[in-house]
């Protein structure tokens, strides 16, 4: 019988993230929050298609240890990380008087997460917030490791601080109402942590990918668990992403392109998957990777329903738009490879026709 303890702690320099995952987490959302002390008011922010689902249950958790609770809701999607939108959620934290000692929750996939965690940041110049994320890429990438923001006119994410929640709580019953491509697309970055870390990760996907596909809840919460244990132990050690962090942005680079010259008709996850497609051929230029790698990454991002082509896309967009990504330093792109599976390497000497054939490969004509 679980004790409803931490499945482990994020720490480091600035953390200490406490981690649980567990069917029904929702129902002890109370209990955590007053673990080592109790708020005297607590907002949960929400967006209005989740509030539906599950606002009543946290604020009913909440009810017996922490009396002074409120939900607050944005509308779902990525405008809602917005300048506007977090005006607003000032406001209404005035007028509820959260005070320094106050604590916000967030409930919600990654863009309720980065917003709620940014108003944290800033409000009274920070105070404490939690991560209740309720899409699978938000349990396995976004709810750890304190990165917040809003989207700028000058690009996505450019607003933000590091903030860490003091605890991130995976409901994985939440999985079950979820869309079959929000999975997969939360699975791409289960694949993305398997692919720079842990070969072993891989075959694990691999023979558990029925029970996956039908999000049994007992292999969703192991999977949770694994990806968010890698990503502690990838941020324990470069908090501020001065370094090794840029691993977790393996397939990031043409995956952002790709999203974004779709016009976000495709999933953060899907282009990514696309994205890793790309880098792993790059690595294979580069003579850290081999054909037979290659085919295997492509056939178990298919097998759970991951594109692994950019349909209708042109290599010259794709590269083009690369220039704009943040993570070019003096003009040159950095570039996650992996160094066969389950390791990776992060270099800039990486020549133009490598990145053009690499794009060609997900670009079929
Ligand atoms: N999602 C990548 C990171 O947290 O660094």
């Amino acid at each position: 019988m679980t004790r409803h303890e931490p499945n482990f702690t994020l720490r480091s320099d600035s953390a200490k993230t406490h981690v649980f995952v567990e069917p029904d987490a929702l129902d002890y959302i109370g209990k955590w929050v007053s673990r080592d002390r109790t708020p005297p008011v607590v907002v949960v922010l929400s967006d209005t298609t989740v509030a539906d689902l599950y606002g009543e249950q946290m604020l009913k958790s909440l009810a017996s240890h922490c009396p002074n609770s409120e939900l607050i809701t944005v509308p779902p999607g990525d405008q809602s990380k917005s300048l506007s939108h977090l005006d607003d959620i000032y406001g209404k934290l005035g007028r509820l008087r959260v005070p320094r000692d106050g604590m916000l929750l967030a409930l919600g996939g990654g863009v309720i997460t980065d917003l709620t965690g940014f108003a944290a940041a800033t409000w009274m110049r920070g105070i404490d917030y939690a991560n209740c994320p309720t899409t699978l890429e938000a349990d396995v990438d976004a709810s750890l490791g304190g990165k917040t923001g809003i989207n700028h006119a000058s690009g996505k994410n450019m607003v933000g601080a590091f903030h860490h929640p003091r605890f991130v709580a995976v409901d994985t019953t939440c999985l079950k109402t979820l869309p079959a491509r929000d999975i997969a697309a939360g699975l791409a970055e289960s694949i993305k942590h398997a692919l720079i870390s842990d070969a072993s990760f891989l075959d694990w996907h691999q023979q558990n990918a029925s029970a996956i596909r039908a999000v049994e809840t007992d292999v969703m919460s192991e999977l949770v668990t694994k990806n968010l244990r890698i990503k502690a132990s990838v941020v324990e050690q470069d908090e501020k992403e001065s370094g090794i962090r840029a691993c977790l942005n393996f397939g990031h680079t043409i995956g952002h392109a790709v999203e974004k010259l779709s016009n976000y008709a495709l999933r953060h996850g899907e282009a990514v998957a696309v994205g890793m497609v790309a880098a792993a051929h790059l690595s294979m230029q580069k003579g850290l990777l081999d054909s037979k790698a290659i085919a295997r990454i492509r056939s178990v991002l298919e097998s759970f329903d991951l594109p692994t082509i950019a349909e209708n896309l042109k290599p010259a967009a794709i590269i083009e738009t690369t220039l704009g990504d943040k993570k070019v330093k003096a003009g040159k792109r950095q570039w996650v490879l992996l160094n066969g599976i389950g390791a990776f390497t992060i270099t800039d000497d990486v020549s133009d026709s490598m990145i053009e054939s690499a794009v060609q490969e997900i670009c079929p004509t």
